[in-house]
C-alpha cells in the first residue's frame, strides 16, 4: 500500500472545507489496562511480560511500574463519572489477558472478569459504548517464558483467551478491536527491545509479526463464534504515514522498505491476501518465509473485518543512508526509544528524519497533514469503515498555583487533528469516531511516568484526577459535535 503519492512528499495534497462530523460519530478517549489499572497482584492476575520488563533494572526510565499506576481497578467508578462529565460517548479500553487467564493457559478468572464487567456496566449506565482491546501488549509471562509471540503455539493461546473474555463480556460489549499496535509487540518487544520482553533478534521480530497476525486471523474466527451478530470486529494498526525526505530513487526505496515492514506487513495478510512479495525478499536473509507461513495461515487472517482503527501520532519521513555527521544520530531517530539494535528488521539502513521542529514532549513532530493522508488512503486501500482508535500529545504540563492545569499546546494538537480527521471525511473516507489518548496521565511505557498524554492531570502521590483545559476544551467540541 502507497498512503501517499511519494512524488508530493512533503505535505497533504488533500484540499476541502470544514464540516461537521457526521451524526452518531463516536467522540472518545482511550486507555490501556497496563497503563492505568495498578492492583497488579490482586484478584489472581499473574505477572505480564511488562510487569517483569519493567522491573528489570535500566529498561523504564526511573524504575517506574505498573503496580500501582493510576489505580484505575479501584477507581474506575470515579474515572467513569470523569468521562461523564466530559459528554464521552466512547471509551475504548483494553482486557488484561493475566487478570483474565493468569498464565495464558486454562479457565477464565472470575474475579477478573467482573472487574471487567462491573467497568463495562458502570459505563453503559452512564451512556458511554465500551470498546474492548483484547492485547494492548501485557502477555502473561508465562506465555513468554514459552517461548512467546515467536512460536506459533501463542497465536493459539490468544484466540482461546479471546474467546473466554467474548465469552463474559460479549452480551454488553459492541466493538471488539484483537490486537493494539502488533508493531510494537513484535518490532519493539523482539527486534530493538525497547519494550517488553526487550527481546533484540530480527528474526524472532519476524516470527512475532506473523504470529500476531495468525492470532489475530484465530481470534477473530474465535470472536464471530461467541459474539452476537450485532458486535462488530476491528483492530488497531499504527500505520506509519511514510515520506520520502526527496524524490531520488533511493528515498523512494528507503520509503518502501519501511512502509512494506512498518505497513504491508500486517495489512498484506489482513486485507489483500497475503505478504507482499518485496516484504519477503527484503527479509529473506532473516527468516524464511516458505516454512513461517504454513498453508491456510493467510486466509485465517485474511477473515473480514468490520472496522479498521487507526492510531496516528506523527508522519514518518525517511532517506537512503546519508554520508554525513547527521547520519549516525538520525538513523536512530525513529522516534520509539534508543537502543543499539533496530526495529527495522531487513531495513536496518534506512535513516528517519523530523518531519518538522514542531514537536511534543515526545520529540514526535505535529503534522495532522499525515492523519488525512493515512484516512484517505486507508479508504481508498481497504474500503472499511474506519476509527481514530489513538491520537493524542505528551507535554511538560505545569500543575499552576490555583491547582488547574492549562494546556494549550495540547488543545492546539487536537484541535489540528480532529480538522484532519473532518477533512479526510469530507474527501471520502468513513470515519466513524476518533478516541483521544489518553483520558487520563499513565505509564507511557518505556518512559515510565515522566511523559503526560491525558487530557485528565493525575498526582501520583494523592491519585486525584483533575482535568486539564484540553478536557474541559473536549467537552465543548463533543457538546457542539464538531470544531467551532
Ligand atoms: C501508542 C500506544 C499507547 C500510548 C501511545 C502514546 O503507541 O498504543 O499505549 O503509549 O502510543
Amino acid at each position: 500500500m502507497t498512503m501517499t503519492d511519494p512524488t508530493t512528499a512533503a505535505h497533504s495534497s488533500v484540499a476541502v472545507p470544514r464540516v461537521a462530523f457526521p451524526p452518531g460519530f463516536s467522540w472518545g478517549a482511550a486507555t490501556a489496562a497496563y497503563q492505568i489499572e495498578g492492583a497488579a497482584a490482586e484478584d489472581g492476575r499473574t505477572p505480564s511480560i511488562w510487569d517483569v520488563f519493567a522491573k528489570t533494572p535500566g529498561k523504564v526510565l526511573n524504575g517506574d511500574t505498573g503496580d500501582v499506576a493510576v489505580d484505575h481497578y479501584h477507581r474506575f467508578r470515579e474515572d467513569v463519572r470523569l468521562m461523564a462529565d466530559l459528554g464521552l460517548t466512547s471509551y475504548r479500553f483494553s482486557l488484561s489477558w493475566p487478570r483474565i487467564q493468569p498464565t495464558g493457559r486454562g479457565p477464565a478468572v472470575e474475579r477478573g472478569l467482573d472487574f471487567y464487567r462491573a467497568l463495562v456496566d458502570t459505563l453503559l449506565e452512564h451512556g458511554i459504548s465500551p470498546v474492548a482491546t483484547l492485547y494492548h501488549w501485557d502477555l502473561p509471562q508465562d506465555l513468554e517464558e514459552a517461548g512467546g509471540w515467536p512460536i506459533r503455539e501463542t497465536a493459539y493461546r490468544f484466540a482461546e483467551y479471546a474467546a473466554l473474555a467474548a465469552g463474559a463480556l460479549g452480551d454488553r460489549v459492541p466493538v471488539w478491536t484483537t490486537l493494539n499496535e502488533p508493531w510494537c509487540s513484535a518490532f519493539l518487544g523482539y527486534g530493538s527491545g525497547v519494550h517488553a520482553p526487550g527481546r533484540t533478534n530480527p528474526a524472532d521480530a519476524l516470527k512475532a509479526a506473523h504470529h500476531l497476525n495468525l492470532g489475530h486471523g484465530l481470534a477473530v474466527g474465535a470472536l464471530r463464534e461467541v459474539l452476537p451478530a450485532s458486535a462488530k470486529i476491528a483492530v488497531s494498526l499504527n500505520l506509519h504515514l511514510v515520506r520520502p525526505l526527496t524524490d531520488t530513487p533511493e528515498d523512494r526505496e528507503a520509503a518502501r522498505r519501511i512502509e512494506a515492514v512498518g505497513n504491508r506487513v500486517w495489512t498484506g495478510p489482513m486485507f489483500k491476501g497475503g505478504y507482499d512479495e518485496d516484504l519477503k525478499a527484503d527479509t529473506a536473509h532473516l527468516v524464511d518465509w516458505d516454512e513461517l507461513v504454513r498453508p491456510g495461515d493467510e486466509a485465517e487472517i485474511g477473515r473480514p473485518i468490520d472496522l479498521l482503527g487507526l492510531n496516528y501520532y506523527n508522519p514518518t519521513v525517511v532517506s537512503a543512508p546519508r554520508d554525513n555527521a547527521e547520519t549516525a544520530e538520525a538513523a536512530r531517530n525513529d522516534g520509539h526509544g534508543d537502543s543499539e539494535f533496530s526495529c527495522w528488521p531487513g531495513s536496518e539502513d534506512v535513516v528517519f528524519h523530523l518531519a518538522n521542529d514542531d514537536v511534543t514532549a515526545m520529540g514526535w513532530p505535529i503534522d495532522a497533514s499525515g492523519l488525512v493522508d493515512s484516512l484517505v488512503g486507508m479508504h481508498r486501500d481497504f474500503g472499511l469503515p474506519l476509527l481514530v482508535t489513538e491520537n493524542g500529545a505528551a507535554f511538560e504540563d505545569v500543575v499552576g498555583p490555583d491547582g488547574e492545569v492549562d494546556d494549550p499546546e495540547r488543545v492546539r494538537y487536537v484541535e489540528l487533528h480532529l480538522q484532519a480527521v473532518a477533512d479526510a471525511i469530507a474527501a471520502g473516507a468513513d470515519v466513524r469516531g476518533y478516541y483521544l489518548w489518553s483520558l487520563l496521565d499513565n505509564f507511557e511505557w518505556a518512559y515510565g511516568y515522566s511523559k503526560r498524554f491525558g487530557i485528565v492531570h493525575v498526582d501520583y502521590d494523592t491519585q486525584q484526577r483533575t482535568p486539564k483545559t484540553s478536557a474541559r476544551w473536549y467537552a465543548e467540541v463533543i457538546r457542539r459535535g464538531g470544531l467551532a
